[in-house]
């Protein structure tokens, strides 16, 4: 059963609230085949994106899900709104809880905002990337789409290449994939792998060709340049001679490997192009997958908070 208000992280998770989430999300990707794609489940519900950082995939995948469910969307563009007068993050969602909101998407640049924000509002937060801490829709919408792919999780080998220490999307995908019972080795150079990497249940390979050749799937990560990724590994040649994810690298991997990357692609950077578009590449329906998850959480949180909202004035 769900009984949270908020989605903050994977590492919050238990097994079952995971695997909660992926059903549900199953059951909503049908209703992107439709011809009318919505569903009311949200009906009457005002959802805000308030992103702090640029996104493509992650913002409109989220006002699409929330389209779906016919909730009403906000998109806050923090460049012309009262942030840039100083107003901090809470005030700004304490106006928007005002406003009579009733989910805010949230995507900020410090690890930890989307959490803060959860506990000062009554309204429900979703996490949409907070700094390098935690992006749990994008590794949910990886984990539905291998499932899809193969059936299972429980198992699988992963391997999760590229810039681990600066990378939310790694740090989601390793407390979801290890719950869901599979084995994730990470593989960078030295200084892209933080130190306690393997106190959350990851292998490191610092080889790639290790890190490759018995993997079920492999997660291409971007060098986080915005970041600081630069200062820790300079050569962008040099990487993509060392650790770039090209098609004579995959030859020696499994034939069938599932190639993921969660965007936006580096062509050249950490991967080549002909991998990017290749057959064994899934990113395009990551994408298209993110709807139905961000569906899934949206509905999840909002059933959620409706429940507990409801026992709170039963009681008063
Ligand atoms: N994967 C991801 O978060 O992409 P965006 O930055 O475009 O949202």
């Amino acid at each position: 059963m769900w009984t949270r208000k908020d989605l903050l992280g994977l590492e919050e998770l238990s097994k079952e609230e995971l695997e909660l989430i992926l059903s549900t999300a199953e059951s909503f990707k049908e209703v992107s085949t439709r011809e009318i794609k919505k569903v009311p489940a949200l009906r009457g519900k005002t959802v805000v994106n308030l992103f702090y950082e640029p996104s493509t995939r992650t913002r409109v995948s989220f006002e699409v899900a929330a389209k779906r469910l016919s909730a009403d969307v906000i998109n806050i563009a923090v460049e012309s709104s009262s942030v840039k007068k100083g107003e901090t993050l809470v005030d700004t969602g304490s106006n928007i809880e005002a406003l009579k909101a009733d989910i805010i998407v949230v995507r900020h640049n410090s690890s930890g905002a989307a959490a803060m924000l959860a506990r000062h509002l009554n309204i429900s937060v979703v996490n949409a990337g907070d700094g390098w801490h935690e992006h749990p829709t994008q590794a949910l919408l990886d984990i539905f789409t291998l499932k899809e792919k193969l059936g299972h999780i429980s198992g699988l080998k992963v391997s999760i290449v590229g810039d681990i220490a600066h990378s939310r999307v790694a740090r989601s995908n390793i407390w979801g994939l290890t719950k869901l019972g599979a084995s994730v080795t990470v593989c960078a150079p030295k200084l892209l792998i933080p130190p306690a990497i393997e106190q959350m249940g990851a292998k490191v390979a610092y080889d790639i060709d290790e890190a490759l050749s018995s993997a079920d799937a492999v997660n291409v990560l971007r060098m986080q340049f915005e970041r600081d990724s630069e200062a820790a590994f300079p050569q962008q040649l040099e990487y993509f001679k060392d650790f770039g994810i090209t098609s004579e690298r995959l030859k020696k991997a499994k034939k069938d490997i599932i190639l993921m990357h969660p965007g936006p692609i580096n062509r050249g950077i950490e991967i080549e192009s002909s991998v990017a578009d290749g057959t064994n590449s899934v990113i395009l329906e990551q994408v298209t997958n993110g709807i139905a998850v961000r569906m899934a959480v949206l509905f999840l949180v909002a059933q959620a908070n409706d429940k507990s909202q409801s026992v709170k004035d039963s009681e008063s």
